[in-house]
């Protein structure tokens, strides 16, 4: 039997617990087993096609060739690749992931990169460019974020460093808080303090330095719950954290009241500004109303903000700022008595892209406020037009009082045969749940010709199909129906992992 069918027949009408007791207790007998086996090799098999669409197309290399292919070859293939690729974000039909696309400011930040695709900030008396662009990269985000400039007080300076991206500025960020409490509070057994909402990147962050994670819950608006922040905070509590917005719902949590709780307790308090640190700050000067979130509140003492999203750089870049350098130093990683030298590096990494900051730092300053006000508005613009036409579909909701990050949820339809629908009309939405529904991430690309309209056109459309067709399957709403259904979570990262393996398979 179709182990979706056994999940739906069986499990899905059990409590949770209940199911996940019998089926941790069942699933290592050997027919069952094979059937779970049998049935994520199938689910792998479908997704193979879309995962390596250019098997047949393009030569495969499991192995160098023996002699090295032409140059202009080569060119050609990644010209084919390219086109083919901007074809699916160039129309405005994605969530998130590229957020500017005018051809003219990509062709400029890849200019700029291939004057330096050889720095390195590692060898800063090679390319002393490196530190000039990162440095002045923070001291802009930090201005941007509440900073005050010319105070005395080194608790007060807002300092930090250029990462390659949201998860490794958060991950950095917790790492720095476990060393600053086991050195100054002599805390062993750290915990930290996220809403469910908080990005994937803090169960990482948990996962990889050894801090226990404390999820709190979030309300019917999708903000961090304040009274039970308060109670979860114990003797070991390091850290606790925020979204502006969050990833899933777009909304923000109640930074100030979480921070100040914090700032009491004399924890920490990260503000996770991924998504919005370049957004708001604007935002809040075209007049909308921008709940306090920055450093202009005392009780936050980290904020990650990412350039390579709505700063507008290329990919690979965030901004990871502190209150203070005493905190900041909790990062740094220095080695005296290595054979290799006196080695020190400010993130993960040891040599980085210096590139990448380079072209970071063009965006910031070819863009200037001027440019970033006018993206805000008009990101903000077409994101009203979104909800309203959301709002206009009587089988849909949208989720909290979201700002351009919009989630929608449905109580009558399958909302991920809604995503699939729109699938085919090549939209490209995100999935997201507990509870079930799909986001659209607005971006600059959304803004041109038409985009907003496409998709509401379209998004009424695909709920008149799944209306319709309620049996109709497509390509991702099984998947996200096995993962709602399985009781087993293990289960579900198996097939995650696998998904993982799938990647990095060579025919
Ligand atoms: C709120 C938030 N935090 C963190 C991240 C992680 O960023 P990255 O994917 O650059 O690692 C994201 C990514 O979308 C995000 O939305």
């Amino acid at each position: 039997m179709d182990i979706q069918i056994i999940m739906d027949k069986y499990f899905s009408r059990l409590p949770k617990k209940v199911a996940a007791r019998i089926f941790n207790a069942v699933k290592d007998i050997p027919f069952v087993k094979t059937a779970i086996e049998k049935e994520l090799d199938t689910m792998m098999a479908e997704l193979e096609s879309s995962v390596k669409p250019y098997d047949d197309t393009v030569q495969r290399f499991s192995r160098l060739p023996e002699a090295g292919l032409s140059r202009d070859d080569l060119l050609a293939v990644m010209e084919d690749i390219h086109a083919k690729e901007t074809e699916k974000w160039k129309t405005g039909h994605v969530s998130g992931a590229v957020y500017h696309g005018d051809p003219a400011h990509i062709d400029f930040l890849n200019k700029i990169y291939s004057y330096n695709s050889q720095s390195n900030p590692l060898h800063a008396d090679i390319w002393p460019s490196a530190a000039k662009f990162e440095s002045e990269i923070v001291s802009m985000t930090a201005a941007m974020l509440g900073a005050k400039f010319g105070t005395n007080k080194t608790d007060d300076n807002i300092c930090g460093v250029v990462s390659s991206g949201g998860t490794e500025s958060i991950l950095l960020a917790m790492k720095t808080y476990r060393d600053r409490a086991r050195q100054e509070k002599n805390i062993t057994a750290p915990e930290m303090i996220v809403p469910r909402t908080a990005h994937a990147a803090f169960d990482k962050a948990a996962q990889y330095f050894n801090i226990k994670i404390i999820h709190i819950p979030v309300g019917p608006d999708f903000r961090a719950d304040v009274r039970a922040a308060k109670k979860a905070i114990t003797r070991n509590t390091i850290v606790m954290a925020g979204s502006a917005p969050c990833f899933p719902h777009g909304v923000m949590d109640p930074i100030e009241d979480l921070s100040e709780l914090a700032r009491k307790k004399k924890i920490g308090f990260h503000t996770d500004a991924c998504l919005g640190g370049f957004v708001l700050p604007w935002a809040e000067k075209l007049g909308h109303d921008v709940p306090p979130f920055d450093f202009r509140l005392p009780g936050v003492t980290s904020i990650s903000a990412d350039t390579h999203k709505y700063g507008y750089a290329a990919k690979g870049t965030s901004v990871i700022l502190y209150r203070g350098t005493d905190l900041r130093r909790y990062q740094y990683f220095t080695i005296t008595d290595w054979p290799g030298g006196l080695y020190f590096s400010p993130t993960f990494a040891g040599s980085r892209p210096g590139a990448l900051s380079a072209a970071c730092w063009a965006a910031m300053v070819s863009i200037g406020e001027k440019g970033y006000l006018d993206a805000t508005r008009k990101i903000l613009e077409t994101a009203a037009a979104v909800k309203a036409g959301i709002q206009e579909i009587p089988e849909l909701k949208i989720l909290g009082d979201p700002l351009w990050v919009i989630a929608f949820a449905s109580d009558e339809l399958n909302i991920y045969q809604v995503m699939d629908q729109m699938g085919r009309k090549g939209w490209s939405l995100n999935g997201l749940h507990q509870p079930a529904c799909v986001h659209i991430c607005v971006t600059l690309a959304h803004t041109r010709g038409g985009a907003a309209r496409r998709f509401i056109e379209d998004l009424k459309t695909a709920v008149g199909f799944v209306k319709a067709y309620p049996e109709e399957k497509g390509a991702m709403a099984p998947v996200y129906g096995m993962a709602a259904t399985i009781p087993f979570r293990g289960l579900v990262s198996e097939m995650m992992e696998k998904y993982i393996d799938l990647l990095y398979r060579v025919k």
